[in-house]
This record gives structure tokens, sequence and C-alpha cells, in this order.
């Protein structure tokens, strides 16, 4: 039983998603032991207690270091034996510290396709402005394992979606959720849990 433990700060679509994929059975052999919120009103918090899961907060505000909030986001983590952690709408940075303990261990979900309007002050709506600025075609999504360079990670998924003539960045942010987040984020997760992804560098080798 792959035990994971999902971070989040927001709305908490992909945690449903990645809820809903277990309960479904299209992950395998998982279960979701802990919702950890750096945001006590985050509504994903709510999504995590409707579903029977446990919740914990932990703030960036209540540590006088970035390496001791890491510190206790491992360690809150490392109580629930966790052996996934997904990053899922959490708008914090992790530290070279916290991947010492989850090496290749740590995915996130980033609403571009990166390297492409990624990395630092890319996030939320203004990936997706900055998309419709940049006059794209085509955007989408990416899942990949975290290291302690922002978005820069091994990439495991990435899937294309059209940008629309008339869309705004929540219109394309909504497009972008539904069309690729809410599949690729799941799958990524389905192939861990499978034990099929094989981190080499920066590439990741899907075992067939
Ligand atoms: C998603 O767009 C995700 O790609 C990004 O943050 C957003 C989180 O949304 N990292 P939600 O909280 O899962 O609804």
């Amino acid at each position: 039983m792959l035990r994971i433990g999902v971070l989040v700060s927001g709305g908490g679509t992909n945690l449903q998603a990645i809820i809903d994929a277990i309960e479904s059975g299209v992950i395998p052999d998982s279960k979701v032991e802990l919702v950890l919120s750096n945001k006590e009103d985050a509504m994903a918090l709510d999504r995590a207690t409707s579903a029977g899961i446990s919740t914990e907060i932990i703030k960036r505000s209540e540590y006088e270091s970035s390496a001791e909030f890491d510190e206790a986001l491992a360690q809150t983590l490392s109580t629930y034996s966790i052996d996934l952690v997904l990053l899922a709408g959490f708008m914090a940075i992790l530290g070279a510290g916290f991947f010492t303990k989850f090496e290749n261990r740590v995915m996130n979900i980033h609403p571009a396709l990166i390297p492409s309007f990624s990395g630092a002050g890319y996030y939320g709506l203004k990936v997706h402005q900055a998309v419709l600025e940049a006059g794209c075609k085509i955007t989408g999504a990416s899942v990949h394992f975290v290291t302690p360079e922002v978005d820069a990670g091994p990439l495991i998924i990435q899937k294309a979606v059209a940008v629309k003539q008339g869309d705004t960045p929540e219109l394309l942010q909504r497009r972008v959720m539904e069309e690729v987040e809410w599949l690729i984020y799941p799958e990524a997760i389905r192939l861990f849990a499978l034990g099929l992804l094989e981190v080499h560098g920066r590439q990741v080798i899907i075992k067939q």
C-alpha cells in the first residue's frame, strides 16, 4: 500500500481528482493518508475532511526560518509514514533539506509546458496570463519530480491543450485543469504506484 501525503494551499481540485482516482481503482493499492496545508482556510482541507482523510496545518509564520518550516513538514509526513509526497497547489517553496528525506518521492503539477512559463513568479493565474500575452496557440500542464530548483525537476508527463481566441486567464486555467491536470496527475501517480517510473538524471523512463 502506497501511503500518500498531499500538500495544498487552495481549492484542492487536483487533490479531489487524486482521491477520486484512488476510489475508482485507477490508482491501485494507494491511500491519501494526510492532507497538509500551510493555509488554514484552504478549501482543500474541506475536501479532505469530506473524504475522511486526516489533515494538518503548518504555517510558515510559526517558524523562524524556512529550514525549520521544511523540517516541520518533513517530520509530520514521516509521522504518517508517507511514501509519496504530492504538491497540489502548495504555495510555498521547499528547501534542499526537505528532499534529502524524500528524494524522487515528491511530485508537483505545474499548469504550463515546462520549461515554458515556469520557475519563480509563475504561479496561479499569472501563468495563464503570460501564455495569453505571449500569443501561444497551445499550452498544457506538466507533472514532474520536485528538486530544490523550482519547476526544474525530471518531467514525468506533459500534455498539451489548445489556447482559444477570446480566452481569459480564468477560462484557460479551467480548460488546462479539466482537460489535462485532472488526468495526468492521477496517471503519474498510477505509474509510480505500479513501480514503473525510473529516474536517470533529468530523464524519467516509464518501464513497459
Ligand atoms: C493548479 O493549477 C496546479 O497546476 C497549480 O496550482 C493549481 C492548484 O489548483 N500547481 P487546485 O488547488 O488543485 O484546485
